[in-house]
């Protein structure tokens, strides 16, 4: 399979525009708009009764744990659906807030988007310490030894991406959970930037809860978060009263967007049907995201090479393909990244440009307020995008 092969279930690509943009958030297949557009117009129904509007609603509900578990690599009742990322690790925090005591220690990694950071430091207010698990630049790494540095038996909890939406870097998450482990302190991998480029899998990496967004991974804007099973019932959230406490809901409250998650089981029948060769269930998808890796592996090869060749170009993180996703950061002499990413836009090429909210990391590389340039591929890109890049770049 080709790039294109992939790209031509993209409607948003007729334009012709090279979208290189996508940690920001990824297209979306037909398969997607067809599901959202099939709820709407047959079921835009609430859950739980018995006409047929409401049973499809209850089904693409029950489905939908279902099918995301296998994507994440765990039990339905281990997974719980929010609106966003940020939200549902807000709603953790929350939930932390009533058993952690002051003195308590939390980590937090340095490569971190502040939907993993900012939570964690909100309960530094009753007396929580956070601890930052430095990562070492440019080359922008985690080393596993600086973490066993910071560990104590007051250490409750350890937050480190899966990878990192401003540098590429993908942390050992499994080292590190299992050096949390050793002091009984739970892990949370937020994998949004990872998984649209690696299939998640919680059971191998050994953390206790993880999130990702669907619209990262070419589908709708919600969100899940992995609870792993016996956790839940220990948490205290803001529930409605009768909702039990062993209850997903406990952390869903309010109405679920349906037609978002309509969408994402259209978005999982276009990784399991076009890039996974049609296998069903956990196998479909890791057909699928070898296929994606593939794909994406001579883009980074490409993207690295040719960075070389822009005069004065500024290139942060790892410079090698090897423990990182095809997301780059970048900085061109004499403009600011925003007027880069202007010029860029007027060339038909669109990346991102600021800090995208990983103020530590680009704290560290002395990035801010301005940030940098991030240029992000996904499996639909093509060589011709990167070569537009880059002969932009040099224009
Ligand atoms: C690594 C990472 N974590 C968390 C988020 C926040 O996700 P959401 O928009 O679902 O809250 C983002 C969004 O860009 C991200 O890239």
């Amino acid at each position: 399979m080709k790039n294109t092969d992939a790209r031509a279930h993209f409607p948003a690509f007729q334009n012709g525009f090279s979208f290189l943009d996508n940690a920001a958030g990824a297209q979306v297949p037909k398969q997607c708009i067809d599901a959202i557009v099939s709820f709407l117009s047959s079921a835009s129904c609430n859950v739980g009764m018995p006409y047929p509007g409401s049973q499809t609603a209850t089904n693409i509900k029950i489905q939908t744990r279902l099918e995301t578990s296998e994507f994440l690599n765990c039990k339905p009742t281990e997974v719980v659906i929010g609106t966003s990322a940020t939200s549902l690790t807000f709603q953790l925090a929350r939930a932390f807030s009533r058993i952690f005591k002051p003195g308590d220690e939390i980590i937090i990694s340095e490569l971190e988007h502040e939907a993993n950071a900012s939570p964690w430091r909100s309960l530094e207010a009753q007396g929580v310490v956070i601890k930052i698990w430095r990562a070492t630049f440019p080359e922008s790494r985690l080393k596993l030894d600086d973490l066993r540095s910071l560990i104590s038996s007051r250490t409750r909890l350890l937050a480190v991406c899966s990878a990192a939406n401003s540098l590429g870097t993908a942390p050992d998450v499994a080292g590190a959970a299992a050096i949390a482990k050793t002091v009984g302190a739970w892990t949370i991998t937020d994998m949004v930037h990872y998984a649209p480029h690696h299939l998640p899998d919680v059971q191998k990496l050994g953390v206790d809860f993880a999130v990702f967004s669907s619209y990262k991974v070419f589908s709708t804007h919600t969100a899940f978060m992995f609870v792993k099973e016996g956790l839940l019932e220990k948490l205290p959230a803001d529930k409605l009263h009768f909702i039990p406490d062993d209850s997903l809901q406990k952390f869903e409250p309010g109405t679920t967007n349906h037609e978002c998650l309509a969408g994402w089981l259209g978005t999982l029948e276009y990784l399991r049907t076009v890039l996974g060769g049609g296998a069903t269930g956990r196998a479909g998808l890791q057909a699928a995201y070898t296929q994606i890796e593939n794909l994406e592996q001579p883009l980074m090869e490409f993207a690295l090479e040719k960075f070389k060749d822009i005069p004065g170009l500024s290139f942060y993180g790892e410079p090698s393909t090897s423990g990182r996703v095809g997301t780059f950061c970048i900085n061109m002499p004499g403009l600011e990244p925003l007027q880069v990413a202007e010029r860029l836009a007027t060339a038909g090429v669109g990346v991102a440009a600021g800090h995208y909210y990983a103020t530590m990391p680009m704290t560290a590389l002395g990035l801010m307020p301005n940030g940098a340039v991030r240029v992000s591929v996904a499996h639909y890109n093509t060589k011709e995008d990167l070569e537009k890049l880059m002969g932009a770049l040099k224009d």
